[in-house]
């Protein structure tokens, strides 16, 4: 691993050593109060090597100045942040992940004050958490420690010179957890399928009980009794077997019907007997992306003691082929008691989800259920790993999730479901068929999932497209980007709490 970054807060004064970091607007100035500490000869540098280096102050952009004569510093780090425009919906973790971009491996000080923006407390925290993402890497199975992705360059230190430390402090300890989540289901969706299968998985839950989240494991005896011939189904080719896990947040009133989300969690997914084709298939061991965002979710939320009650349930298996895999033909029976034809045994996500989301419907009677599920390549072909897609049955929940995904910029794009959809997935010979075929695959499949949702509220959020080998940007270097740990920490908190 990356030495993890250190996050620091001083007040103004002495520069500490290593880099300056300061910010500029388009205009290329230095806010005055900087501008004074730092003396005419710094500013009139800025501007010179603007010209040099073409460097027009942009949001994000970062120009380094190296051995600046008039200051003590290594370097001299000159941060854009734009002009007026890019001030309504500044994104200050983007913002951090390009400044955390430059100074890898490094000392910096940070003078906050910055031209046309608050460097409220949030707003640093928000740009802390930016850098410790595009810090991230996952190296655990390099033997070579130096291999250009920070590794063995030692730790990065930021300092915020900022008016009150400890103002600042206290908002930056609450948004640690947030790191913490996502950085767990980045290494969950990263790490490679034989260590985790789903028990090993399980195991990785349990740790939440460390920060007060209740965990219980379901195993196959369990949920044979409880009738989940779906998800079984899709386990038996499997020399491992599936686990279900669910946690429970209580940060909430006492009594108050939880929230909840239900994530998708094959450990990988080869299609079984409908097997995929080779190229590409080692991505598969992502196709747990779902069940690793509600993992990371529930870190969040339990480190920041959400003020919510929030339910987190996700579906372990491993779909393989195998002398005991299930067939095209075969039909199945779920806890609904619904049956289902397979015509596709690589249809296998929408199974596993249809028995956890009955489940909880059943046992929680939640106010909500948001599922995640790398579920479609249907939902890459319309959307790619721009939005994940988005599917609800009910629009102030969808609301709130595009509100949401605007926030954060983990976006979500609303997609159909109806009664036309439903319609493709009945069949000749059970209540419903696993496939409709490659028309609007993303919304029958979402359609599939309705059937299991018994009229509470629901949304569907299609991850294939941004669980993992995103683009890269300034907070994600590697392939899991623990999207949606934010999305939905942000629902709940603009949402369900108090
Ligand atoms: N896990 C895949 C979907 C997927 C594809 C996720 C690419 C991430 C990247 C899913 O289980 C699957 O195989 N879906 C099939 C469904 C089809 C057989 C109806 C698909 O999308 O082709
Ligand atoms: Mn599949
Ligand atoms: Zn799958």
């Amino acid at each position: 691993m990356a030495e993890p970054l250190k996050v620091d807060f001083q007040a103004p004064g002495a520069l500490g050593g290593g880099d300056c970091v300061v910010f500029v607007g388009d205009d290329l100035k230095l806010v005055p109060a900087v501008a004074k500490q730092l003396g005419p000869k710094v500013a009139d540098l800025i501007v010179r090597a603007a010209a040099a280096e073409q460097f027009k102050g942009k949001a994000r952009s970062v120009m380094a100045v190296a051995a600046p004569a008039s200051l003590a510093a290594d370097r001299l780090i000159v941060v854009g942040v734009g002009g007026e425009k890019d001030r309504a919906a500044f994104d200050w973790v983007q913002l951090g992940g390009a400044i955390a971009g430059k100074v890898t491996g490094r000392q910096a000080t940070i003078l906050a004050d910055m031209p046309g923006l608050q460097a409220t407390p949030d707003a640093l925290a928000d740009l802390a958490l930016g850098a410790r993402l595009r810090q991230y890497s996952f190296d655990r199975y390099k033997t070579k420690k130096d291999d250009g992705n920070g590794n063995g360059q030692g730790a990065t230190r930021l300092t915020f010179a900022v008016a009150d430390p400890a103002a600042a402090k206290r908002v930056q300890k609450a948004r640690d957890g947030m790191a913490a989540g996502i950085v767990m289901a980045r290494d969950l969706v990263n790490e490679p399928p034989n260590v985790l299968g789903p028990e090993e998985f399980a195991v990785r839950a349990e740790a939440l009980r460390k920060s007060g989240v209740e965990v219980e494991i379901l195993d196959e005896r369990a949920m044979r009794k409880l009738g989940m011939g779906a998800l079984l189904g899709v386990s038996q080719g499997s020399r491992r077997e599936a686990r279900i896990v669910i946690m429970r947040w209580n940060g909430g009133k006492a009594g108050q019907a939880p929230v909840a989300f239900v994530g998708k969690g094959v450990v990988f997914d080869s299609g079984g007997i409908s097997i995929k084709p080779g190229g590409g298939m080692e991505d598969m061991k992502g196709d747990m992306a779902g069940a690793a965002c509600v993992v990371g979710l529930m870190q969040a939320l339990a480190s920041r003691k959400a003020k919510a009650n929030v339910v987190g349930a996700i579906g372990l298996v491993e779909n393989m082929p195998d002398g005991n895999a299930q067939r095209p033909g075969d039909i199945v029976k779920s806890m609904s008691g619904q049956t289902i034809e397979i015509i596709n045994t690589d249809a296998e996500g929408r199974l596993v989800l249809a028995d956890v989301l009955w489940y909880v419907q059943d046992r929680f009677k939640p106010r909500f259920m948001v599922d995640l599920a790398t579920l479609t390549g249907a939902i890459l072909v319309a959307l790619g790993q721009e939005y994940a897609g988005l599917f609800s049955n009910d629009d102030e929940l969808a609301g709130r999730l595009s509100a949401a995904g605007e926030a954060t910029g983990e976006k979500v794009w609303r997609m159909p479901v109806g009664p036309g959809f439903d319609k493709m997935i009945d069949s000749k010979f059970a209540d419903m068929k696993n496939s409709a075929g490659r028309h609007a695959g993303s919304s029958t499949a979402a359609a599939f999932l309705q059937r299991f949702v018994n009229d509470v509220p629901w949304a569907h959020l299609d991850i294939a497209g941004t669980g993992f080998g995103s683009p890269q940007s300034e907070i994600n270097r590697g392939w899991a980007s623990g999207w949606g740990v934010r999305l939905l920490d942000r629902l709940v908190r603009d949402n369900y709490e108090g």
